[in-house]
Formats: structure tokens, C-alpha cells, sequence
């Protein structure tokens, strides 16, 4: 048996991973839909979601480094989601748990790994977002619990599991960040997603939530307990619609299903580890150059490289995060570009009232009857050639109107990254109308310009 089972691995290990990847899993696709629609008077809000949401990851970074005084070194990151907040400008995936099946929303995210819904008994579990039904562990005939000794259980941060551990105990979980926490313990389940159905997916049963606003979450990082990990898809795709004029439902294809059709203008860059912080589980890429209009900045190896220090630097791209986050020098000669291109238009300053928690604003010039501004054009360069030409939509937008749908602001929608997560993101509005691709078994990010609602 054992010897058998030894030539079959070596088989398989000496397979192309394409080959396995193909063979392993049809197929599934699901549909997504934006939580909170930017439109002009939103922009602050979203700032403020994303700031929980850049607390969360720093929280989650610093412990994935070793350096959270309450967490071990190896936990295998920590990936909570003790989050996500009330959804930080993120997207809803519609998902079903149990036998017989009870369908509910829970956000998708890229920068986390642990899948999370509330479950009954709810000693503090949220109304909202509405429909928020809580799951009911005892009328579901394939639930059923994870043991402490489990190996989803080691995966959990050392800080979140349980303390002391044997064969009966159940593997409960507490993460806390910041102010917030959710607690319960680990489970498995039949999942559905989409047209796709699971057995035996372990996920997390929260009955306490001290974070507000989420019914739930899945998480699709690279770590063991994300779904991607979980169903070994090998891959996925998603393509965020800008317009969301039928119900705005944006196309998420995983394992076969996901690949970028629109050939000619496909541009593909690695994914890397990130090399001084193994156990993080981010999308990472590696951002080598900034074009605004025909201006070269000059971006050297160090602006958006990886550090030995701090929380490793690097650029990452997630769903979970609404703006763009630029590492601070590389943010600076952004913004130093956009005001020599903009020279002609009177920017406005915290003082006049704006910035709506942005940076850099501009007011369209008073009885320019509507005319359009002209913005700079905006192109991300990354290792391999690739060149991605931001829509200008995805970078620069209305944030104040007047009366008549006139805008009366307009705003980069890029920031400085913070101190406490000096990391760069590409966010999620940056991501629109694009098909993006995560090809996890072959090591490449790819993307193409599209249309999401015709995928
Ligand atoms: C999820 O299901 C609800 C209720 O059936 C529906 O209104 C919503 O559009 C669905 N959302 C997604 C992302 O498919
Ligand atoms: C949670 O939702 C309620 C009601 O929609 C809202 O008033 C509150 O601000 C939300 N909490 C957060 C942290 O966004
Ligand atoms: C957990 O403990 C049980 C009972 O001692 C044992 O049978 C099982 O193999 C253990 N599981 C792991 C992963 O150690
Ligand atoms: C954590 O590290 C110790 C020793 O460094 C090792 O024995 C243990 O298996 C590790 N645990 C996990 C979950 O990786
Ligand atoms: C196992 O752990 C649980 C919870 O920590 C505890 O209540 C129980 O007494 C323990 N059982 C044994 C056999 O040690
Ligand atoms: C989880 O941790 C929070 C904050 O540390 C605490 O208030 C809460 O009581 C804990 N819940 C459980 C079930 O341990
Ligand atoms: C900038 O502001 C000044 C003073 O309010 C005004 O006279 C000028 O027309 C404005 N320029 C533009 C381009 O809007
Ligand atoms: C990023 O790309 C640049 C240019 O191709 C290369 O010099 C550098 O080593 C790459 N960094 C990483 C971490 O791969």
C-alpha cells in the first residue's frame, strides 16, 4: 500500500502542474456584486472602510512576520477576518452551507485566507447586511466539527487557537484585532458556490461577533484554509464591472473555467512570495514602473521592492481594499507628476474644504459649463513586460456634484500607504472593467481590458 501509494506520488510530482491542474477540478463559476457603490459623497466613507480594512492586513502582516507580541512564529499567517468590517467597499459572493442548503452573502477576499459565516447560537452575531441569516448547525445533516489536533486547526494563528488541546476538544478560535474580535470554532460543511458544490469544506462557525456588518467571508488567499486551497482550483479569474446598471453582477470563474480569452491583449507578470515573509499569503507582484502621460518616474528597484524590514514591503493586489495604496515615495512622485500635468487647474486644499479624505483634489474651472477635465493618463508597469493602462475612471473620479450632477471635485484615487502597513495595494476600483487572473499553480497574474458583463 504504502509503496504504491509512494510511485503514485512520484507519478504525479513528476507531471507538468498544468497537467494536474486541468485534471483535478471542473470548472465552477459565481457571481459578484459590489457592497457599496462609489458615487460622489461616498469617497470619504470608503477612505474610512479601507482604513479598517489596511488596520486589519497591518494586524495580519505583523503577525505573519513574527512580530505580534501575542502571536508564535509559526502560525501560518493570520488571515482572519476579523475584518473586513462592513465590507470595506468589497464585493459579495452569494454562497450556500449545509444540508438542506441555506443561501447567504459573504464577502470575497483576496487578502485573507479563513472562510467564516455566524452560526447559531449567536451569543452576538449582526442583523446586517441584510439578508443575514445565521447558520444552524443542528438541523444540517453533513455539518460537523473539527478537532483540536486537526491540521485546520494548526493553521489557525497560534494566538486565535486554543490554548491547550486534545482528541474531544473542538477547535475553537478567538481572533481579536484592534478594537474588534469574532469568535467560535472550526467546522466542516457541503459548500456551494455558484454552480459548484463541496463536501467536507472547513470553514469557521463564529457565535460571537465583536466585528460589525459582516454575515460573512471567504477568503481566497494562498493559505491552506482558503477556498482556492481548500478546492485546489488551481486557479481563478474575476472581472469587476465599473457599470452596474443591470443589478451589476461581475463573473468569478474558478479552475478551468478561469482563463483570459481576449488573447492579443493579455499582459501577464509573476506572482511572488514575498522572500522576508514566507508565511504571508498575498497576491504579490512586482511593480516596476509608473508612466503618468508620456512621464517615465523614476521608480527604481527599492520604491515598490520588497524590504528586509518592517512588514516586507512589496505591491499586492486585493479585492478587499476599495483605492490604490502607493509606498510613500513612489506615491510622491505620482502625485508630484499629476500637479506639474493638472499645473492649469486650482487644486484644492484641506482648508477650502475638501479633500474628502483624499489627497490630491481639483475643482473643474467655475463656468466651464461641464467641461471635461483632462487627466493624465496613468500606465502600472510590471516585470515581464507587462504594461497595464488604467482606465482613467479606475484612478480619477467626481467625488462632490452640484445640484445639476455636475462634478465639482475631482479626486486622484490613489494614497499614500500608511505607516503601519507600508505595503502597496492595487485595490479593487483600480481593477475594474479588467479580467484578472490569479494563476496559482503557474506562478503568473495576468489581465486583459474587457467587458465583465459579456464574460
Ligand atoms: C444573492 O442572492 C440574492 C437573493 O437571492 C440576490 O438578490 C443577489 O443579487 C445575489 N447576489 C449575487 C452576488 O449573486
Ligand atoms: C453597520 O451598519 C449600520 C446600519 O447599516 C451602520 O449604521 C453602521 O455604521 C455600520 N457599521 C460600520 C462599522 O460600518
Ligand atoms: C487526533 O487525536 C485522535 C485521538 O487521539 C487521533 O486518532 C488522531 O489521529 C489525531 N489527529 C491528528 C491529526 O493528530
Ligand atoms: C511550529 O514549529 C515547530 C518547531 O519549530 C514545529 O514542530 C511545528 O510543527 C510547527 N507547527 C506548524 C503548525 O507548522
Ligand atoms: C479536553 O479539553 C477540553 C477543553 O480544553 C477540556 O474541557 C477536557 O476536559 C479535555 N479532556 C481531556 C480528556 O483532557
Ligand atoms: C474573544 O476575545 C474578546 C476580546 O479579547 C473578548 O472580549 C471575548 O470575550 C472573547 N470571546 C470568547 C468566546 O473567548
Ligand atoms: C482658480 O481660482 C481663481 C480664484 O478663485 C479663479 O480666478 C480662476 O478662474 C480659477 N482657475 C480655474 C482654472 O478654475
Ligand atoms: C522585479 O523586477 C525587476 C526588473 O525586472 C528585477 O530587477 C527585480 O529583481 C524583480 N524583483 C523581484 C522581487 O522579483
Amino acid at each position: 500500500m504504502a509503496s504504491t501509494a509512494a510511485i503514485l506520488a512520484l507519478i504525479l510530482l513528476l507531471l507538468p502542474p498544468i497537467a494536474l491542474a486541468a485534471g483535478d477540478l471542473n470548472g465552477f463559476r459565481a457571481t459578484l456584486t459590489r457592497i457599496h457603490q462609489l458615487s460622489p459623497g461616498k469617497h470619504s466613507e470608503a477612505v474610512r472602510r479601507d482604513g479598517h480594512r489596511l488596520a486589519f492586513l497591518s494586524y495580519a502582516a505583523t503577525a505573519a512576520a513574527g512580530k505580534a507580541t501575542t502571536t508564535g512564529t509559526n502560525s501560518s499567517s493570520v488571515n482572519v477576518q476579523a475584518q473586513l468590517e462592513n465590507g470595506a467597499g468589497a464585493y459579495n459572493m452569494n454562497i450556500s452551507l449545509g444540508t438542506p442548503p441555506l443561501d447567504f452573502p459573504v464577502i470575497v477576499d483576496t487578502g485573507s485566507n479563513l472562510i467564516w459565516a455566524q452560526c447559531a447560537p449567536c451569543t452576538r452575531c449582526f442583523p446586517r447586511p441584510t439578508p443575514a441569516p445565521v447558520l444552524q448547525p443542528a438541523r444540517s445533516s453533513t455539518f460537523s466539527r473539527l478537532p483540536c489536533n486537526g491540521s485546520f486547526c494548526q493553521y489557525l494563528p497560534t494566538s486565535s487557537r486554543p490554548r491547550t488541546c486534545n482528541a474531544t476538544a473542538a477547535c475553537a478560535y478567538n481572533y481579536t484585532y484592534g478594537s474588534g474580535y469574532t469568535a467560535g470554532y472550526l467546522a466542516t460543511e457541503t459548500l456551494t458556490v455558484g454552480d459548484g458544490t463541496f463536501p467536507k469544506v472547513a470553514f469557521g462557525c463564529s457565535t460571537e461577533n465583536g466585528v460589525d456588518n459582516s454575515s460573512g467571508i471567504v477568503g481566497l488567499g494562498r493559505g491552506p484554509l482558503s477556498l482556492v486551497s481548500q478546492l485546489a482550483v488551481g486557479r481563478f479569474s474575476y472581472c469587476l464591472r465599473s457599470d452596474m446598471a443591470d443589478g451589476g453582477a461581475s463573473p468569478i470563474l474558478f479552475g478551468s473555467l478561469a482563463k483570459l480569452t481576449e488573447r492579443s491583449v493579455v499582459q501577464s507578470t509573476p506572482l511572488l512570495k514575498n522572500p522576508y515573509l514566507q508565511r504571508s499569503t498575498h497576491y504579490y507582484v512586482n511593480l516596476t514602473g509608473i508612466a503618468v502621460d508620456s512621464t517615465e518616474l523614476p521608480v527604481t528597484g527599492s520604491t515598490f521592492g520588497f524590504t528586509q524590514t518592517g512588514l516586507g514591503g512589496g505591491t499586492i493586489v486585493d479585492s478587499g481594499t476599495t483605492l490604490t495604496y502607493l509606498a510613500k515615495d513612489g506615491y510622491a512622485m505620482v502625485k508630484q507628476a499629476f500637479q506639474s500635468q493638472m499645473a492649469n487647474l486650482n487644486q484644492t486644499t484641506p482648508a477650502s474644504g475638501a479633500p474628502y479624505d483624499l489627497d490630491l483634489c481639483y475643482k473643474p474651472s467655475a463656468g466651464g459649463g461641464g467641461k471635461a477635465v483632462r487627466v493624465p493618463r496613468l500606465a502600472l508597469r510590471f516585470a515581464g513586460g507587462a504594461k497595464y493602462n488604467v482606465p482613467v475612471q479606475n484612478y480619477f473620479a467626481g467625488v462632490e456634484a452640484d445640484s445639476q450632477g455636475r462634478v465639482t471635485v475631482a479626486c486622484l484615487l490613489v494614497l499614500p500607504a500608511t505607516d503601519d502597513l507600508p505595503i502597496s495595494i492595487i485595490g479593487n476600483l483600480m481593477q475594474m472593467d479588467m479580467h484578472l487572473l490569479y494563476d496559482i499553480d503557474g506562478g503568473m497574474f495576468s489581465f486583459a481590458p474587457a467587458d465583465c458583463a459579456k464574460l
